[in-house]
Order: structure tokens, then sequence, then C-alpha cells
């Protein structure tokens, strides 16, 4: 039994195969093609947080491959009382056969998944978010047509999203630059990793990070649970918005962004209406790719 607590619980192998039987089931589901390899199978979601694409993609891959996802709040839980999350652990994998947790702490979910006896799936922690990174690999490979050679070039908040890219272009030899303020960077331990692997550079300059680049990727700069540090974060990535003039830097880049995006703050309207935005393709693609892990860690 796998858990997805982190992108680097897939081996560089695992992330290939996921994205093409991910490229298989888009091709047959355009096709209006749905074949049941979850049929009678369920996934539990649960939410600390709120969420649009995560709970949304989760409900209909599992609807789409014969299953079924329940939807379940925190506080309409006992957890929200209180209940020990080793206990409700240990009660929901007789239930069901894989878990989906978004959560405000990562050791959260790492205790859950200890406790557990079936697969459980992070859907974002204060730490990582690698269903999102799938489905991003995904869009790359199918906007670029490729993902040797690639350059990201991350711009803003060294967050959750850019903590799981970065390890993900560590393990597929992907470059990534991160041009952040001075305090936002991100995990210690992944920049690290990273630097030991040779992929990745921080930078405090937008532009330096942009030249040369195929992807430019941004996220808000206040992630959930950090609303209070709103106005403060406002004003340390006031230079850090991915606009016209950053992009005409990085001439054919493609623009990506895990939404939900606060236009004007991190990247304009104009950018995310423009012809480089693949970002609507980009959350298509977490149905995708989330179809593909559920297959793996499911069956
Ligand atoms: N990108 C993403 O995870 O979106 P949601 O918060 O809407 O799930
Ligand atoms: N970094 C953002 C991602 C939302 C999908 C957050 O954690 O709120």
């Amino acid at each position: 039994m796998k858990h997805l607590l982190s992108i680097s619980d897939l081996s560089k192998e695992e992330i290939l195969s996921i994205l093409e039987l991910a490229e298989k089931l888009k091709f047959e589901r355009q096709k209006r093609i749905f074949k049941e390899y979850l049929r009678n199978k369920s996934l539990a979601m649960i939410f600390e947080l709120p969420s649009t694409r995560t709970r949304i993609s989760f409900e209909i891959a599992m609807l789409e491959l014969g299953g079924h996802a329940l939807y379940l709040s925190w506080n309409d839980l006992q957890l929200g009382r209180g209940e020990p999350i080793k206990d409700t652990a240990r009660v929901m994998s007789r239930y069901v056969n894989a878990v989906m947790m978004r959560v405000r702490n990562h050791s959260t979910i790492e205790e859950f998944a200890r406790f557990s006896s079936v697969p459980v799936i992070n859907g974002l922690s204060n730490l990582e978010h690698p269903c999102q990174i799938l489905a991003d690999l995904l869009t790359i490979k199918e906007k670029k047509g490729r993902l040797d050679g690639i350059k990201i070039a991350w711009i803003g908040d060294g967050n959750n999203v850019c903590n799981s890219l970065i390890l993900a272009a560590a393990k597929l030899g992907i470059r990534i630059d991160v041009a952040c303020p001075e305090g936002y960077e991100p995990d210690s331990d992944i920049i690290k990793f990273a630097h030991s692997v040779g992929v990745f550079k921080l930078l405090r300059n937008p532009k330096e990070a942009v030249m040369n680049a195929d992807i430019i990727y941004t996220d808000v700069w206040a992630s959930m649970g950090q609303e209070a540090e709103r106005e403060k974060r406002l004003k340390a990535f006031k230079d850090y918005q991915v606009n016209e003039n950053l992009l005409r830097i990085a001439r054919d880049a493609i623009v990506m962004h895990c939404l939900p995006a606060h236009r004007g703050e991190e990247i304009t309207d104009t950018v995310i209406e423009g012809k480089n935005s693949v970002i609507f393709d980009q959350a298509e693609n977490r149905l995708h790719a989330q179809k593909a892990l559920l297959i793996n860690l499911i069956i």
C-alpha cells in the first residue's frame, strides 16, 4: 500500500506512467468512453479548508471510474469535536478504499497516514500540493511536447505548490528558477535537496528568472491560513507580479497558475486571459491526472 503525501513519494517512472495513463483517459473521455476501473471502490475526501478544483475533480474522477466519493468537511465529522485523528483513520479505512485529505498542517496528514490501512492522498497541506503537480506536468507535456530540457520560472511565494514543483523538477531533471522576496523562500530542506540535484536556482529578480523560461508559474501571495498576513504580503510581493512586461522578457513561455487567482495581485487579468495562458487546461487536467493516480493507488 502506498500513500501520496509528497510528490517525492512517487518515483520518476511512476510519475511518467501516471502521466501516460492520464493522457489515455483524457483521450477516451473526449470520445465519451468510460471504463469502470474502480467499480465499487470508494474515496473519502476530508476537507479542513475550502476547495473548488480538488473537490470536484476527485469526485467526478471517482464517478467516471465507476466508484464513489464522499465529501466530508472537517467540522461535520467527529474530528471537529476532537475525535483523535488516529481513531478516525483506523475507522475510516475499514469503510473506504482510499482517503484524500486537505489539511492546514502537514503533520495532520502524516499522522492520519500512519494509522490508515488504505492509501492516503494529500489534496493540499501547508507543505505540499502533489496532485496539482501531476496535473501541471501533464499540462507541460501536452503544451510543450516534452518534459526533458524544460525550464520553469516560479515567481512569487515559495509556498506548498512551489515546494512540490521543485521536488518534481528535481526528480525529472527539469530546471526551476524561483524568484521570491527574502523571507518567502520554499521549504529549506526542499531547497537543500534541489541544490544537491543541481536543477534549482533561488533568485530575487523575477526578470532574471523568466529569461529563457518555457513556463512561468505563479500562485497567490497569501495562501489559505495566511489571511492575517495579507497586508504585509501585498507589500512584500509588489514587484513579483506576472504581467505583460514580464511575459515579454520570456518570449514564448506559457503561463501557469494553480488557481484560485487574485487578478491584479500575483497576475494580471490580461495575462490570465491572454494567448500564453494555459491555466484553464491546467485546471481541467486535475481530473485526468487524478483518475490515473487513483487507479494506480487503489487497484
Ligand atoms: N488548485 C486547487 O487546488 O484548487 P482548489 O483550492 O479549488 O481545490
Ligand atoms: N498556495 C495556495 C494554493 C491553493 C490551491 C494555498 O495554499 O492556498
